[in-house]
Order: C-alpha cells, then sequence, then structure tokens
C-alpha cells in the first residue's frame, strides 16, 4: 500500500511486515526518513515532525544545500554539498555534471511498471513514480517503487530522462539509493562471496567508515560476488534480528556500495557497474536501470530468505515453470566429458530409464568439431562423425526408453578454431591491434551487436526446430575482457557492457519465446551467473561445478540466503569427487542434492547394483516430495560453515508437513548428544517423524529438539515429518 500524505508531503510505502517512509522537505528535495517495521499511514506524520526537518536548515538559508551531505536522501545529487557517492551522474554538453534534482511531481499506478529489454517484477499492487527535475540541466529522474501487500521486497529501479535538446552523459546511473539511520550500533555486512566451484560463501564483517563496495567488473554478475549486499543490525542471526537485502535483477557487471558517512548514516545504493559506463542520451531520450530488490526482515536473516524466495517464485521465474515438477535429469558431462559415442550415451540411457530418471542432457561436445576445450564454439552444427545418425539418433533411444532429451550450448561463446570465428571474426570481442584475452581457449561474441545475436538465434533455434529438445542447458564459461565493441564509436564505448547484458536478454528473451515447451536451465561454469536477471528466464540455474557432498552443502546454503532452493540444480555425482576427491555416501549425496532441483551426473553403466537401487529409491522419494522444493518455506538449522553439521528443513505453507536433510561432516569420539531445534512449525501441531517413529508437537520439536544423529564421516539423515490427527 502506498499513501501520500498531503499535509507534510510524504510517502509511505508498506508491504507484507514493512514500511519505507519519505518526503519531500522544505527545499523541494526527497528526504529518506524510514525503512523497517511496518507503521501505519498516519506515522508518516509523526516520522516528518520528529525526523525530518531536525536535518536541513530552512530552504531560504543560503548555506543549506552544504547540509544535504548530512541529509538521507533517496537519490544522491553531484557536486552541491552532498559528498557521498552520487546515485545518477549526468554530464553535460559542456561539461558541467553538478545536480540537485528537486521534487516536481508524483504517481500511484496499478501493477508493477514493464522495462524494456531487461528482466523485471512480473507482478506488484501498486507502483509509485516520483519525478524529480534537476534545477541545472534538463534531465528529469522518475524514481520507481513497487510493492505488493503480500511481500517483503520492494522493487527499486530509476529512470533518466533527458527533456532538453543537448546531448548528456549518463555517467552513473544506479538503480536506487536509500539510506539506514545511525542506531548507535554496529551494522554489520553480509556478501556472497566465493569463486568458481565455492560460490556464495556468506561473509560478515563489521561496516565500517568509508564505502564498502562489492561488484562484478566481469561482465557478468560472477562466481566471485553475488549481486547481492545485506546489512545486519546489531544481534541478527539466522532466526532472530533485523536485517536488510539488496539483490540487483541484474546479470552484468554491478556495484553495490554501504557507505557510512558523517559518523553513523549509511547510504545503500548500486546497479551497473559504473568504472567505464557511460551512456549517451540525446534529445528527448530516456535511460531505464536495472531493478533492485530490496527485503527489510525483523525474523533475522532466515526471514529474509523466505521472503526473497517467495518474491523469486512469484514475481521473476517463469511461471508456468515455477511450480512445476522439474526434470530429473541425468547428464552426461562427468559420465564422459568430451569423449562419448552412440554408443557409450545409449547405455547411459537405458540405464536412466531403468531408475526412473525422466530426461537425459547431452552436454558439452555434440557440435561442430568439438572434441577438446579448444575448437567448435559458435558452431552449433551436429557433429555426425561422432554421433552416427545424429542428434537424432539419441533423441530416439531416449524416446524409446521413454525419456526426454535436454542439450547443451553456450551461445555467447566463439573458439577461434571454429567455422563461426573464421567467418566472422570480428564478431568476437576483441580490440584490433591487441591479442585478445583467452580464457578456456575461447572468446566472447559481441552481443551487443545485433546481428551477433540475431546470428545465434537463427543456429540455436535450427537446432531446436528440427529436433525434439525438451531442455536446454544455457552454459557460459568466461567473463569479458576487452570492454570494446567495434560497433560503437569511442565516445560510446562506456555503453558496451550494458548492452552485451541487453544482447543476452534479447536473445534469452527470444529462444524461450519461440520454444516455450523448452525448460531452459542457466549455467555460468556453475553459479556464476546465479542472479536475479538470469532467473526471469531459467527457472533453474547449475549452483556450482562443485558436486561434493560437503561442499554442496555450504554451497547451497549461501546461495539459498537469497534465492530459492527450487532454483538451485543440484546433481549427483561419482566419487571419488572430480573436484575435491573426497569420497561420500551416495545416500548422502542424494540427500543434498534433494534440497533443489535433483538430478544425476555419472557413469550410470559403471554402478553396482546396490547403487542403481539406491538412485533409484532416491528418485521415487523425490518425487514424492518435491512438492516442498518447489513451494514449501526453508528453515536453515545448522550452518556448515560454523560447525561439524549441515541442516536445512523444508516446510509446506499450510505447516502440515515438513523435509528435513542433514549431514554431519565428521565422526567425533565420546561426542555427547547434541540437540537440533526445528523451526518453522506450528506449535499447536501434532506431528510424527517417520524415520524416528517420533510423535511430538511442534512446540516439543522446536522447544526440546531432537538429538543429532550420531553418523561417521560425511553421513547424513532424512526425515520425512507430517501432521498427525491429535
Ligand atoms: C561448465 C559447466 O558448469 C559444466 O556443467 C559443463 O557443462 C561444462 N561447462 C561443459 O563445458
Amino acid at each position: 500500500m502506498i499513501s501520500f500524505g498531503k499535509q507534510e508531503k510524504s510517502f509511505l510505502i508498506s508491504g507484507k511486515h514493512y514500511s519505507y517512509c519519505m518526503y519531500v522537505n522544505a527545499a523541494g528535495l526527497l528526504q529518506h526518513l524510514y525503512y523497517g517495521k511496518k507503521l501505519a499511514p498516519a506515522d508518516a506524520a509523526y516520522l516528518v515532525a520528529a525526523q525530518g526537518n531536525n536535518v536541513m536548515p530552512e530552504a531560504g538559508d543560503p548555506n543549506y544545500e552544504m547540509a544535504t551531505d548530512r541529509m538521507p536522501a533517496e537519490l544522491g545529487s553531484f557536486g552541491r554539498g552532498d559528498f557521498r557517492t552520487a546515485t545518477v551522474i549526468a554530464t553535460r554538453e559542456d561539461g558541467a555534471s553538478m545536480s540537485r534534482f528537486r521534487y516536481r511531481s508524483h504517481q500511484i499506478v496499478k501493477g508493477a511498471l514493464p522495462l524494456a529489454g531487461m528482466p523485471c517484477a512480473r507482478k506488484a499492487d501498486e507502483t509509485l513514480i516520483l519525478t524529480l527535475k534537476d534545477d541545472f540541466s534538463d534531465a528529469e529522474i522518475d524514481l520507481r517503487y513497487s510493492v505488493s501487500e503480500g511481500s517483503d521486497v520492494l522493487v527499486r529501479s530509476l529512470a533518466v530522462r533527458n527533456a532538453g535538446k543537448g546531448k548528456l552523459s549518463l555517467r552513473r546511473a544506479f538503480s536506487f539509493c536509500t539510506e539506514l539511520p545511525d542506531v548507535c550500533g554496529t551494522y554489520s555486512a553480509l556478501r556472497l562471496a566465493g569463486e568458481w566451484g565455492q560460490e556464495c560463501t556468506p561473509c560478515v564483517t563489521p561496516l565500517g567508515e568509508g564505502i564498502l563496495r562489492v561488484g562484478s567488473l566481469r561482465g557478468y554478475s560472477s562466481h566471485e560476488m553475488n549481486p547481492f549486499l545485506g546489512i545486519l543490525t546489531e544481534g541478527c542471526g539466522e532466526r532472530t534480528g533485523e536485517c536488510y537485502g539488496f539483490a540487483l535483477l541484474y546479470s552484468g557487471s554491478y556495484a553495490l556500495e554501504a557507505e557510512r558517512a558523517n559518523g553513523g548514516t549509511v547510504r545503500v545504493q548500486g546497479g551497473i557497474e559504473d568504472t567505464l559506463f557511460c551512456w549517451t542520451l540525446g534529445a528527448g531520450e530516456t535511460f531505464e536501470t536495472p531493478q533492485a530488490a530490496l527485503c527489510f526482515s525483523a525474523e533475522g536473516l532466515g526471514g529474509m530468505s523466505r521472503a526473497y524466495h517467495d518474491f523469486f517464485r512469484e514475481a521473476i521465474i517463469p511461471p508456468k515453470n515455477v511450480y512445476a515438477h522439474r526434470p530429473v535429469v541425468i547428464n552426461n558431462w562427468e559420465a564422459t566429458y568430451f569423449d562419448f559415442d552412440n554408443e557409450k550415451l545409449f547405455a547411459i540411457i537405458d540405464e536412466a530409464a531403468k531408475l526412473g530418471i525422466d530426461t537425459f542432457v547431452l552436454d558439452d561436445g555434440w557440435f561442430g568439431s568439438r572434441n577438446n576445450d579448444r575448437a567448435g564454439l559458435g558452431d552449433w552444427v551436429v557433429n555426425e562423425k561422432k554421433l552416427a545418425g545424429g542428434l537424432k539418433a539419441v533423441i530416439n533411444r531416449c524416446k524409446q526408453r521413454g525419456l526426454k532429451f535436454g542439450l547443451w550450448f553456450e551461445p555467447e561463446m566463439v573458439n577461434e578454431d571454429s567455422d563461426l570465428y573464421r567467418a566472422h571474426p570480428d564478431w568476437a570481442i576483441c580490440k584490433a591491434g591487441v591479442e585478445p584475452c583467452r580464457s578456456r581457449n575461447q572468446l566472447v561474441l559481441d552481443f551487443s551487436r545485433k546481428e551477433v545475436v540475431d546470428h545465434i538465434f537463427e543456429s540455436v533455434s535450427k537446432v531446436l526446430r528440427e529436433n525434439e529438445i525438451s531442455y536446454v542447458k544455457w552454459d557460459k564459461n568466461r567473463c569479458i575482457t576487452e570492454n570494446f565493441t567495434a560497433s560503437l564509436p569511442a565516445e560510446r564505448q562506456g555503453e558496451f557492457l550494458h548492452r552485451y547484458t541487453l544482447g543476452f536478454y534479447d536473445l534469452a528473451k527470444r529462444l524461450t519465446e519461440a520454444f516455450p515447451h523448452v525448460f531452459f536451465e542457466g549455467c555460468a561454469g556453475g553459479g556464476g551467473r546465479f542472479d536475479g536477471g538470469a532467473l526471469y528466464y531459467f527457472p533453474q540455474i547449475w549452483t556450482s561445478d562443485d558436486t561434493d557432498a560437503l561442499e554442496r552443502t555450504k554451497i547451497q546454503w549461501g546461495t539459498s540466503v537469497v534465492y530459492p532452493v527450487s532454483s538451485m540444480s543440484c546433481h549427483v555425482s561419482i566419487c571419488p569427487n572430480h573436484q575435491t576427491g573426497r569420497t561420500t555416501p551416495l545416500q548422502t549425496r542424494g540427500a543434498v542434492a534433494s534440497l533443489g532441483a535433483t538430478g544425476y551426473e555419472l557413469d550410470l553403466t559403471k554402478l553396482s547394483a546396490e547403487e542403481k537401487a539406491e538412485i533409484a529409491a532416491q528418485v521415487a522419494r523425490y518425487r514424492k516430495m518435491d512438492g516442498l522444493v518447489l513451494q514449501g518455506d526453508l528453515y536453515r538449522l545448522a550452518d556448515p560453515f560454523r560447525g561439524n553439521y549441515f541442516c536445512e528443513m523444508l516446510v509446506s505453507k499450510d505447516k502440515r508437513k515438513a523435509y528435513i536433510v542433514g549431514e554431519r561432516f565428521r565422526g567425533v569420539p565420546n561426542e555427547h548428544d547434541r540437540v537440533l531445534r526445528l523451526f518453522g512449525l506450528d506449535e499447536e501441531k501434532l506431528y510424527h517423524i517417520r524415520e524416528l517413529s517420533l510423535t511430538a508437537s511442534g512446540k516439543a520439536l522446536m522447544g526440546a529438539g531432537v538429538f543429532y544423529p550420531r553418523l561417521s564421516d560425511c553421513g547424513s539423515w532424512v526425515w520425512h515429518i507430517e501432521e498427525v490427527k491429535r
């Protein structure tokens, strides 16, 4: 709900459990007042009276603008007294960049606001659009706030309009700015950091003076730093305390900043990375930023995660896929790598069919001259030397065995040893005269150019049109380096990286629309592009190339801080594990992978009869509980970064069913009993834990808890919990 207080020119936005408030102060500047627990519309007047006029002197005071440095702002201005980082910097033709954006008008419209060519929340109840006008240029800014009564996520973005006749150069255009008050305590910052094979490690550090900045310069959101920043108030933990989340719905280079200045208040803002960014706005043109999803939780990090999960499921992930059963796949990558032929694949397909697996996914190596990672990328034509009878032969085998067929692509990439590169060497991102920087022996195609995206759309479409394909794995295995496009003049090179990202979104949109029956899974060497932008097209994303059942608990735990478990593609692979060399029980691998969109990635033909029986049982069990993965609420119980255990719990919305998976990393001697307190159940309901033959009230299970099972190295437990009648 959005309410406007006419008298004091305040705006109070309220979602499920939070409110957000600002007002137009005497100088016409948009001053931030509050972001926290839910208030009533009438409280806005109090906020204005108590806090609004404290910071700013009267508008008539000739020195009043120097006070903007202390004013909590909805938009950081530049060059007029606010010395914190600006939200938008628009440089005019004469080179001047100072700005003073003041309120001009506002409107409240029904529903969400679509963004041209970019992912955006599909739903909202209402959107507030606040229009500000710069006193010194023809720049106008619309600040947008989309709110849903049933959600704790507030969606923000902005649009900069050039209402004049000259050119404007946008040197920064972040998506949002907000301010957290000085609460006489320490805020902490939560980052999801990592690297390949170790994505999304939660790191909490105190937020000191100055600027804390997270981001990516890699051209995509990256393994190294997920496009999310959490700010925790003192004492905030998994189950209790207040925290804020700032997640960008964007897949390109980005920046998120928390700036603690002037002794206490914290300005949080972010959006498109601004190191090289510079966008030319011609007369009458508008630039729209990506959206950011802001979340406030008074129920700790767990509450924030559950709010984000609901938001991504309800407003971002394609509605036709989000709650539908996911394919349980067998993927051949770790079984064969590039070394396969019909015979090998058919044997895997035949085994998969016996185990209840429903889709066979043919990974890298089926096309062009792709027998290793040095050649073939870009040539999306089946290699019939390797696969006699082409894809059709493999698809027929799948059909005969009752399996569907999925296929791997890496649409944004090219090898120099490929027909595509030989025909269009200029389509790869490079700078004439400069040796290109190679990674995995490949270059990135220049998706800022429409003709390149058009070509890839055609070549991928041809394969999808001519074959019965129900699933696509869309990979991306390197970052962008040269940051240069031959298609733009020198003064517009700063547009390149964002235009690349728009090209990626354009292809994703066109392919998903042209092939609505195909299920698209995202991937970037694992979780290199696991973000709210990618989830708009891909209902699930390959979470990490690391499938080790111990490491995976950490990666899935960290990823779940923002993203729902159903968006995490999780596979059981062979042991010793290819990434860590560790051997873990097959039961544990299956249990951990069941906390996501489960699948398999190993040579089924090499398994014993017992192992195959175990996999068949896992698939059957998963099919009975995957409703909880798709729709349930996640409660993280035991943090794998802190102790010897991992445990997570999924609870149905009606609290009648729950599913628990736990793992103990190391067996320890002389261990005393440790208590695992469950969470998220209904205190008043009576529950039965099938595997323990235990019946107890929700109150007892959450208050007294259950003992952790004593298990040896990487042993696991799986408990099914159901309400029973008293
Ligand atoms: C990286 C992916 O994460 C893997 O799963 C696999 O698809 C390889 N690329 C193939 O090259």
